[in-house]
């Protein structure tokens, strides 16, 4: 069964997360990303339940243009069952559904094999440069120009 993630989800992912990606950056950790997804979009991230267990996750995200797909995964021992390509569906539907025309997903470079997993749901490689720049939690947030005293 394909649900929202739920409070009560955590420490089944968070045990995932630590199986399925072993050298994870910090900032990655289920206990900082999952409460800041929480923030953003809750209902797109979904977890793969058989019965009270955990046996995967994913999590989406749509910006307005593009929709994004990260962070799938499913418990070594439940693999090749099809849960992984359940969630990739429900996550594309629940993009779909908001208005979402293309979804874009990054794998690493030392990962390349998953790359047959997302070709099996229709995804194709597209020769692109990945670029990212991480960014200071200590600058101030930039928001629209607060009109000015005179004007
Ligand atoms: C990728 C992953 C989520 C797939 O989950 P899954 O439930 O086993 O996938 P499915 O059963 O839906 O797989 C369907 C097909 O995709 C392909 N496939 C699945 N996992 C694959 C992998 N790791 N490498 C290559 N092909 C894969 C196979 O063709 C598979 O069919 P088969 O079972 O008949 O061989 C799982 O392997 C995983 O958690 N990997 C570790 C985390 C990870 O790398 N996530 C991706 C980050 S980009």
């Amino acid at each position: 069964m394909i649900s929202e993630f739920r409070d009560e989800h955590f420490a089944g992912v968070e045990a995932l997360w630590e199986e399925a990606f072993p050298n994870d950056a910090p900032w990655n950790k289920a206990s900082v990303a999952i409460p800041e997804k929480m923030r953003f979009q809750p209902g797109l991230m979904l977890v793969a339940l058989e019965g009270p267990l955990v046996v995967g996750s994913v999590m989406a995200g749509y910006e307005g243009h593009r929709g994004w797909i990260s962070r799938i995964a499913v418990l070594r021992a439940h693999r090749h069952k099809r849960i992984g390509q359940a969630l990739l569906l429900e996550a594309e539907e629940r993009l779909a559904a908001l208005g979402c025309l293309k979804i874009n997903l990054q794998v690493v470079a030392s990962n390349a094999a998953v790359v047959r997993f997302y070709e099996g749901a229709g995804y194709q490689v597209e020769p692109r440069v990945s670029m990212s720049k991480r960014i200071s939690q200590s600058r101030p947030a930039v928001g629209p120009k607060s009109a000015s005293p005179d004007a």
